[in-house]
Formats: C-alpha cells, structure tokens, sequence
C-alpha cells in the first residue's frame, strides 16, 4: 500500500544531514560535555558549536543566549513560569493568547493556581490577535505577555514585531513560541525585539526530545529544572550531546533552506487546495489567507467528523491529524477553531494536512483521491445534510 506522510507539523523525520551529525557524537565523541578531560572538550566543543549555529540562524547577540531544553515543551513551560516567577516581586499579570499551543495554556493555568492573573487574548476569524486588545489588557502589574509566532493548527503568522515592540513600550517582557516559525518564516530575535523565544528539533527534521530557550541576556529567569551546572547553572541535566548536535544542524540548515523550501511548500499547498476545492463540495480552508506559513493547510468538511476522515485515510495509508480531542464523554473541537469563531459542527469536521519537504505532487495526487472516496462515504452515511438531520 502506498503511504503519504502529511503530518508534519507534528513530527518529521531525521533528514540524512542531520543523521550525519549525530551519529559520531553516540559511540565516538561520547564524553559528558561537563567533564574537564579531553573526552569532555570534544564533546563541549560539539555542543559549542551547535549553540553558535542556533544563535547564527535565529540573529541573537551571543551563543550564550542559547539554553537547550528537552524540547518546545519544556522551553514554554521554562519561560512562562520562570520569568513569571522572576518577576513577581514587580506583578503577577500575564497576557497570552486563546490559541496557544497546550505547553504555553497549561503553564498559565498552573501559575493561576499559584494566584497568577493571566488574560487570554481572543483572535479574530483568522487567528490574529489584535494589538489595541493588547494594550487594554496591559496593566501595571504585568510582567511577561507570550504570544506564539505561527499557530500549529492553521499556520497563521502573528505581527510578532509589533506585539514585541508594544510590549517594550509598557516595559513587558515578550516571549513567542517559535516551534512551528523556525525554518517557514524569517526569524531575526533582535529586529523583532524577542526576549525569550521556544525551538524544537523534531519539527525541522531534527531529533525528538530537544529544542531551546533562546532567553535575551540581562532577562530573569527562574531554574524550571534544579541540578548540575550545565547551561549556565540554570537548567540542570547531562547534555544530551547527539540531540544537540543534530538540532544545531537542523536549524541551521531550515533557515540555510528556507526559501527555497517555502517555494516548494507554496507550490504543493496550492495544487492541494484547488484539487480538493474542485473535487469536493462544503470543504471550508480555516487561517488567514495570506499571513500563513505554506506547510499547514486546516480545512473543515461539513457534515462529517475529522476523526472519521483521519481513520479512513488512515486505512489507506495517508497519515494527517485533527485537533479534536477525544475525551471520554464527546469529540471536543479544538480550542484553536473555537476562538476562531468557527461553529462547533464545522470544527468537528476539520483535518490538519501538513506538507513537508519530500512531499510530491504525485502524493497530492493520490491523497485527494482517497480523501474524496473517504469524504463521499462518510456524507452518504452521515445523518446530517446540507438541509438538516437526515
Ligand atoms: C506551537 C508548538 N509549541 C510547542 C510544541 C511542543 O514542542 P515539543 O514537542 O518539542 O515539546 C509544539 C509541538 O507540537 C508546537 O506545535
């Protein structure tokens, strides 16, 4: 059975370059970064020389602003507790927005639990917020406003440089999820004014299990992780020496690649989009029209459950996904398309189809055939139509 891998805003694979780096750094150069032997500096040099590659590619002043994490994850939750903690002397408001990704939601709602105030910024029907929101909701006390640069779900792109200025203006910290930015847009920390910025690796065909706080020098920061002294005694734990070398790696190569992997990605998402609009009826395509990276494309098929479509495809070998949750009570659509303004029944129907840089139109080609016999079988059992309840 042929398979079509279009989920790549969840994972990629380890592309052969990256592979290339890491590999000696298992059984070769395999001392602990923190040892002071020569197995050591071989080791620390790697990792040296991964810090410069990230601090390169993404323009930040110095290398040292670099601090590897196990991952987006850890980087979201590092920064918004620990600058939020940092500062708490000065207040406790933080502003975010309704579609981060869970990492950034769910560190907020634990600092709420530790009496934080935190305001969740809406958006509006493409997923922008807007900056007047913004600047009502700054107040006083607020230290730290964290708002992601491209949304995983529909990949729009927010106006980071403006909400990082705007936040300076009122003497606010600014972080931004960039997991899903690196290698689709133009990433620049100083120009856009970012304090604190999330990576991962596996996004951009690095490895799983490793990604990066860049955090601008002079920026407080609580330790998330206690122990050694590894990443400048502030996030304890042995290097993970292979990881780190394959992220430098990836990174530096997403952003060597970008533009032509945007050319490629843009070609592919809109010979997917006219094919499935042509050949499929009640199909809605969920973001913004423009300010979005190529490589995501979320679209609604009326009538039916996104789950149902990803399980069919599925059978025939394509992977995607759907935000939806499965919970054990009900399909809950994703929080994403609900501050979107996207009614319920819509959301429920809807799949993410994410492109990567092996995708062919050959695959495009197969796929919209099998997501047209998918879509046409579950319509017909469906018990909802365009009039009503069947
Ligand atoms: C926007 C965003 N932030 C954070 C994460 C978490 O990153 P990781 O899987 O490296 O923990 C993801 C991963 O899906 C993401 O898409």
């Amino acid at each position: 059975m042929r398979k079509v891998y279009l989920d790549n805003a969840a994972t990629t694979y380890v592309s052969s370059e990256v592979l290339a780096e890491m590999l000696p750094c298992f059984n070769t150069i395999y001392g602990n970064a923190n040892s002071l032997h020569g197995f050591g500096r071989e080791a620390a040099n790697i990792v040296d020389r991964a810090r410069d590659r990230i601090a390169h590619a993404i323009n930040a002043n110095k290398s040292n602003e670099i601090y590897f994490t196990s991952g987006g994850s850890e980087a979201d939750n590092w920064a918004i507790k620990g600058i939020a903690h940092a500062y708490a002397n000065k207040g406790k408001h933080i502003i975010t927005s309704a579609i981060e990704h869970h990492a950034v939601l769910d560190a907020c709602k634990q600092l709420e639990k530790e009496g934080f105030e935190v305001t969740y910024l809406p958006v509006n029907s493409y997923g922008l917020i807007n900056l007047a929101d913004l600047i009502h909701s700054i107040k006083k006390t607020t230290t730290l406003i964290s708002i992601m640069t491209v949304n995983n779900e529909v990949g729009t792109i927010q106006n980071i440089k403006a909400i990082a200025k705007t936040a300076h203006e009122y003497g606010v910290i600014f972080h931004t999820d960039a997991v899903q930015a690196i290698g689709a847009v133009k990433i620049d920390v100083q120009d856009m004014e970012i304090d604190a910025m999330s990576m991962s690796a596996h996004k951009i065909y690095g490895p799983k299990g490793c990604g990066a706080l860049y955090l601008k020098n002079g920026i407080r920061i609580d330790n998330l992780i206690a122990g050694g002294s590894q990443e400048r005694a502030k996030r304890g734990g042995t290097t993970d020496v292979p990881a780190v070398a394959g992220f430098g790696k990836a990174v530096e190569i997403a952003v060597r690649d970008l533009s032509i992997n945007q050319q490629k990605l843009k070609a592919i998402r809109t010979y997917f989009i006219d094919k499935v609009t042509e050949r499929i009826p009640y199909v809605q395509v969920n973001g913004h029209p423009h300010q979005k990276i190529n490589g995501t494309v979320n679209m609604s098929f009326e009538m039916i459950e996104g789950e149902s479509i990803m399980m069919l495809l599925d059978l025939d070998g394509v992977a995607v996904s759907t935000a939806s949750a499965c919970t054990s009570q009900a399909l809950e659509p994703s929080h994403v398309l609900r501050a979107m303004g996207i009614p319920d029944e819509i959301a429920q129907g809807s799949i993410r189809f994410s492109f990567g840089k092996n995708t062919t139109k050959s695959d495009i080609d197969y796929v919209v055939d099998v997501l047209e016999k998918a879509v046409n079988k579950l319509r017909s059992i469906s018990p909802i139509t365009k009039a009503g309840r069947k």
